[in-house]
C-alpha cells in the first residue's frame, strides 16, 4: 500500500492526508477498531467529548504497538463548554480521558452562533495552545465569517476547520475559503454516510476504470480536492481499503463528474451528537 502523505500546517505542524473517524464506537467495539486501525496504518484519530469515546481512544493508543508520537490525536470542544473557564475545564477533562498530556489538534465543535461565545472559546485554545497542552488548534462547521472574527480577534488562524464535504455537498465556496486563509480543510463524513453515492455512474464507471472500490474512488477524490477525510469503519478490511488511496489518480474528467454530484439538498441529517441543534 502507498502511504499516506503529510500536509504542514499554518503553525508548521504535519497532518496525514487522512485519517480515521471514530464516531459513533463506544466501548470495547471501539478500542480494537481503533487498534486495529492503527496496526492498519492510520495514523490521525478524530475524536469529539461528545462522541463519549475519548478514554476508548487513549486506550487504543496504549494497546497499540504504535508510538505516542506518530499520531496525531484530535479532539472537539463542545458548544456547551465555549465560556472561557469552561473550555480550559473541557480540555483538562479531554485529556484526563484520554490519559494524554497533550492534545494533538484541538477544535471548537461548531461555532453555536445564536449563544455566540466561540471567540471566547477560541481565545482559551489558544492560550492553552501557548501552555503546550495542545499543539494545534483548529475549528469546525464554521462559516468564513465566524473565521474571519476569531482571526481578527486572536490574530491567530485555525490550523484545520473540519466540514460536512462529500460528493452530494461538495462545499467549493468553503473549500475555497479556508484555501484563501491557509485553513487545510478536514471532511467529515468524507462518504456520505449512509447516503454514500456508490451506485453513482460518476463514483461506479471510476471504480471499474481504476480497479478499485466506489469507496476508494470518493477518498480519492477528496484526497485530489486537497482535503483531509476521516472516514470511520469498524470493519478491518474496510479501513484498510479506505486509507489506500495514494496508489491511483482520477483525471479531471473524472474529478468533475463527481464533483457535480453536488446539490442543493446534499446535506446530511441525522441524530449525532454533531447534530446542531443537539449541542
Ligand atoms: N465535526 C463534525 O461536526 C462531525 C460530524 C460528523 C462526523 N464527524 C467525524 O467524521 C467521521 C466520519 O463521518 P461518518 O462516520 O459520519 O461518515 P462516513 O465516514 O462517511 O461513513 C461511515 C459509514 O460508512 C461505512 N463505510 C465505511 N467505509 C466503507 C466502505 N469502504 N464501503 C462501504 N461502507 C463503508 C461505515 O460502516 P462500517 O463501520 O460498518 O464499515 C459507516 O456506516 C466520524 O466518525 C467523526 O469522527 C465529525
Amino acid at each position: 500500500m502507498t502511504p499516506a502523505p503529510t500536509y504542514t500546517l499554518n503553525d508548521g505542524t504535519s497532518l496525514p492526508a487522512i485519517g480515521f473517524g471514530t464516531y459513533p464506537l463506544k466501548g470495547e467495539e471501539a478500542v480494537t477498531a481503533i487498534v486495529s486501525a492503527l496496526e492498519v496504518g492510520y495514523r490521525l484519530l478524530d475524536t469529539a467529548v461528545n462522541y463519549g469515546n475519548e478514554a476508548e481512544v487513549g486506550e487504543a493508543i496504549r494497546r497499540s504497538d504504535v508510538p505516542r508520537e506518530d499520531i496525531v490525536v484530535t479532539s472537539k470542544l463542545p458548544g456547551r463548554h465555549h465560556g472561557y473557564d469552561d473550555a480550559v475545564a473541557s480540555v483538562h477533562e479531554s485529556l484526563r480521558a484520554l490519559g494524554l498530556e497533550r492534545l494533538d489538534l484541538h477544535l471548537i465543535h461548531w461555532p453555536n452562533p445564536s449563544v455566540g461565545r466561540f471567540p471566547e472559546a477560541w481565545r482559551a485554545l489558544v492560550d492553552l495552545q501557548k501552555e503546550g497542552l495542545i499543539r494545534s488548534v483548529g475549528v469546525s462547521n464554521f462559516t468564513e465569517a465566524h473565521l474571519q472574527r476569531i482571526i481578527d480577534d486572536t490574530g491567530v488562524t485555525p490550523a484545520v476547520n473540519q466540514i460536512e464535504l462529500h460528493p452530494y455537498f461538495p462545499q467549493a465556496g468553503m473549500r475555497e475559503a479556508d484555501d484563501r486563509l491557509g485553513i487545510r480543510t478536514e471532511s467529515w463524513s468524507p462518504l456520505g454516510k449512509r447516503q454514500a453515492p456508490f451506485t453513482e455512474p460518476a463514483v461506479a464507471d471510476a471504480a471499474r476504470h481504476h480497479d478499485v472500490t466506489p469507496g476508494q474512488v470518493i477518498l480519492r477524490w477528496q484526497v485530489q480536492l486537497g482535503c483531509v477525510p476521516v472516514p470511520k469503519s469498524a470493519t478491518p478490511e474496510r479501513q484498510r481499503a479506505n486509507l489506500d488511496v495514494f496508489g491511483f489518480e482520477l483525471d479531471e474528467e473524472e474529478m468533475a463528474a463527481i464533483t457535480s454530484l453536488g446539490r442543493p439538498d446534499g446535506r446530511l441529517f441525522g441524530g449525532d451528537p454533531d447534530t446542531h441543534e443537539e449541542q
